[in-house]
């Protein structure tokens, strides 16, 4: 590293930057933690984003301790920034009154990373206008999702995955596949086997997903109760019709399907 003597920990991060991006627009005592937290959130999104590009490649090279160890990690960042809520939660709904009119139109229904996340576990039903303008969007939803590439992994580990499965048309919603669940019920029949835990970690991130709907709904039904969205929506109603739908529904729906584990020598 040619330049390391010169580096400092403020170069190295840009904190110049970085700590001139936070322009409350009123003098509002929680605004500024209303800005850091929202901003963080999109440093965590461009991570999760990093770590799927990551563990896609690394489920279709059929590298399961490298797919498990991804896929850890971005279950981690979810509970982290779940529990970042908590902090939001201390703002009461007259210290939030206090700057919410300055927000205009803005709301976390525009957060693009946020989309992007959506659409790489799977989400193919955007409005035209989100996938206008949005080349990255409408790059994710050409692109295999998470669970493609799981379905590419298993193949490659010798399963019968349906060649309809494999070879779908990538722009269309995935349809819940009695064939595909058969395929993880015998992946888990081997419970602690690679390919059954690989799975286990997608259910973790699954949850992770739906469980910050389920916080954020909360944290905006004590904050807001329910007025409309500074986005437009029907604020809390909207958020309650996005919750319980999971990403990767063969994973869930095979719970249903499993039967016990035989005994100990028997
Ligand atoms: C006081 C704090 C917050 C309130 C009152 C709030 C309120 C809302 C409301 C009402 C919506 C529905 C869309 C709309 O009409 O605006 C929404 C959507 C959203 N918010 Fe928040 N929010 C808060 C904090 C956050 C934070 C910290 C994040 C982190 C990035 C966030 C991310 C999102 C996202 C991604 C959506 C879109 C969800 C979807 O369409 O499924 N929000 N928020």
């Amino acid at each position: 590293m040619a330049d390391s003597p010169t580096m400092t920990y403020g170069g190295y991060l840009r904190l110049d930057d970085l700590l001139s991006c936070q322009e409350p627009k009123t003098r509002a005592h929680d605004e500024l933690l209303f800005v850091i937290i929202h901003q963080v959130y999109e440093l965590w999104f461009k991570q999760i984003l990093h770590e799927a590009a990551l563990l896609q490649s690394r489920l279709e090279e059929g590298n399961s301790a490298g797919s498990l160890h991804t896929a850890r990690r971005i279950a981690k960042i979810l509970k982290t920034v779940v529990g970042q809520l908590d902090v939001l939660e201390t703002m009461t709904p007259r210290q939030f009154a206090a700057f919410r009119d300055a927000l205009g139109n803005s709301s976390g229904f525009q957060s693009e990373q946020f989309r992007e996340i959506e659409a790489v576990l799977g989400r193919r039903s955007f409005p035209a206008s989100d996938l206008r303008g949005d080349e990255r969007l409408q790059a994710a939803v050409s692109r295999p999702s998470v669970f493609d590439s799981l379905l590419r992994y298993l193949a490659g580990r010798g399963h019968p995955v349906p060649r309809e499965a494999l070879e779908r048309d990538l722009l269309r919603p995935w349809e819940p596949d009695p064939g595909v669940q058969q395929v993880l019920l015998a992946v888990y029949a081997d419970e602690t086997g690679p390919a059954a835990e690989v799975c286990e970690a997608l259910v973790d991130m699954d949850e992770g997903i739906q469980e910050w709907r389920y916080r954020h709904l909360k944290m905006v039904e004590r904050t807001i109760g329910a007025k409309i969205g500074t986005g437009g929506s029907a604020g809390a109603d909207y958020l309650r019709s996005t919750l319980f739908a999971p990403a990767f529904p063969d994973l869930w729906e095979v719970r249903s399907q499993t039967g016990e584990a035989p005994l100990h020598g028997g």
